[in-house]
C-alpha cells in the first residue's frame, strides 16, 4: 500500500504544502492516540466554559484545539489559523503562503459514549491584500481551497483528502505510525436509499423538506415509489464518511428553532470542506439554494444549511424545496 508522501508528489503537490498537510497529521495522530486512552487520559466530560458559538466546550474540544492550534503556529508554512473553538483568526508565520481552518473536534456529543468523532480542515493559499490576523484570510470561497480534509477516529483512523485531484481514503496504520492510501478514489453512487437527518427537528423544518422527508418515510408506497432507510451519527464526519462510502443524502437544513441560528453547521471549517470532498468524489453538495462551494463568506462563524450525497437524491430534494417557495 502507498504511503501518504508520495500519493501526493503523485498527484502534483508542492513540497510546502505536503510539509504542512504532515504537520496537520501528526496532529491528528496525537489526536488519535488520546481519543484511544479516553478516561485513560483524562480527556472526557465537559470543562465550564462555552466557545463562540456558544457551546459548552468539552476537554477534548480544548485539548484537541489546542493540539493543532501548537503545532500549526509553529510551521513555516503557515500565515495563519482560524478554528471553530477560537472567537478570532490568528496570525502565525509572516509571507507564509497558506492558512488553515479547522474544526478540531467534530461530533462532541460522542465524546462521552466511545462514538464517532473527528477532526475536520481546509486549506487557502494566504491572501497579499490583507493583513496576516484579518479574518478576510479566510473569506474566500470554497472553490478556492487547495486542500480539504478530514480524520475519522472510529474503529480505525482514516484520513480522507483532496488536494483538488480525487478524493482519496487513507488508514492510520498504527505498527508504523503513517497513513496509508486504502481507497485510491472515491465514487459516490449516484442514486440511494438512505438518509441522514435528525428527524427530532422535523417540526421546524420549512414546508419544502418536510414534503420531502414525508415521501421518504412513505417509501414504496408514496410517489418515491421505493423504500428509504436511515442512519444519523451525529457527526458530520461519520455521516459524510458513510456518504462516500456507500451513497446518501446528508442533511442538516435551516430550521426555526432560534431566529438567530438558522442553520447549524459553519461554512468554513464543516461545510466547505465536505463539500469540496464530496464534489471531488462525484457526489453534489448544496445550501438550500446554491453549491456550497459557490457562497462568497461574509463572516468566519457563518451557519449554512447543508444537502450533500449522491448526486440524484441532492437534486429530487431541491427539486421539493424550489416547489414548495
Ligand atoms: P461539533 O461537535 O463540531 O459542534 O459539530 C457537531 C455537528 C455535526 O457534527 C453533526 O452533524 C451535528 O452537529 C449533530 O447535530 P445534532 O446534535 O442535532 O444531532
Ligand atoms: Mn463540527
Ligand atoms: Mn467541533
Amino acid at each position: 500500500m502507498q504511503r501518504l508522501t508520495p500519493t501526493l508528489r503523485h498527484d502534483g503537490v508542492g513540497i510546502e504544502l505536503i510539509a504542512l498537510i504532515r504537520t496537520i497529521l501528526a496532529a491528528t495522530k496525537e489526536i488519535s492516540f488520546r481519543v484511544s486512552q479516553a478516561e485513560l487520559a483524562g480527556i472526557l466530560g465537559s470543562t465550564l466554559d462555552e466557545n463562540i458559538q456558544g457551546e459548552t466546550q468539552k476537554k477534548l474540544d480544548v485539548v484537541t484545539n489546542q493540539l493543532l492550534k501548537d503545532m500549526l503556529l509553529e510551521c513555516e508554512f503557515v500565515r495563519a489559523i482560524a478554528s471553530e473553538e477560537e472567537p478570532n483568526s490568528i496570525a502565525a508565520t509572516p509571507n507564509a503562503p497558506f492558512v488553515v481552518a479547522f474544526d478540531p473536534l467534530d461530533g462532541s456529543s460522542n465524546i462521552d459514549i466511545n462514538g464517532a468523532i473527528g477532526t475536520i480542515f481546509t486549506i487557502y493559499q494566504a491572501r497579499g491584500d490583507v493583513s496576516d490576523s484579518d479574518p478576510k484570510q479566510f473569506l474566500q470561497g470554497g472553490r478556492k481551497q487547495v486542500c480539504a480534509g478530514y480524520v475519522l477516529y472510529g474503529a480505525s483512523t482514516k484520513l480522507v483528502m483532496t488536494t483538488g485531484g480525487p478524493t482519496r481514503g487513507y488508514t492510520l496504520d498504527r505498527t508504523h505510525g503513517g497513513y496509508l492510501l486504502t481507497t485510491a478514489e472515491f465514487a459516490v453512487p449516484s442514486s440511494t436509499q438512505m438518509f441522514a437527518i435528525n428527524m427530532a427537528n422535523q417540526r421546524f423544518w420549512q414546508a419544502g423538506f418536510k414534503a420531502y422527508v414525508d415521501d421518504l418515510l412513505a417509501g414504496e408506497t408514496g410517489k418515491r415509489g421505493k423504500r428509504f432507510n436511515m442512519r444519523w451519527n451525529a457527526a458530520m464526519v461519520a455521516d459524510v464518511h458513510r456518504t462516500l462510502e456507500q451513497g446518501g443524502l446528508f442533511a442538516y437544513p435551516s430550521d426555526n428553532r432560534d431566529k438567530e441560528k438558522r442553520a447549524k453547521l459553519r461554512l468554513l471549517y464543516e461545510a466547505n470542506p465536505m463539500a469540496m470532498l464530496i464534489e471531488h468524489a462525484g457526489g453534489k453538495a448544496y445550501t438550500e439554494q446554491t453549491a456550497i462551494l459557490d457562497i462568497e463568506p461574509t463572516d468566519l462563524h457563518q451557519r449554512v444549511a447543508v444537502i450533500l450525497g449522491s448526486q440524484d437524491e441532492v437534486e429530487t430534494c431541491l427539486s421539493y424545496l424550489a416547489d414548495n417557495q
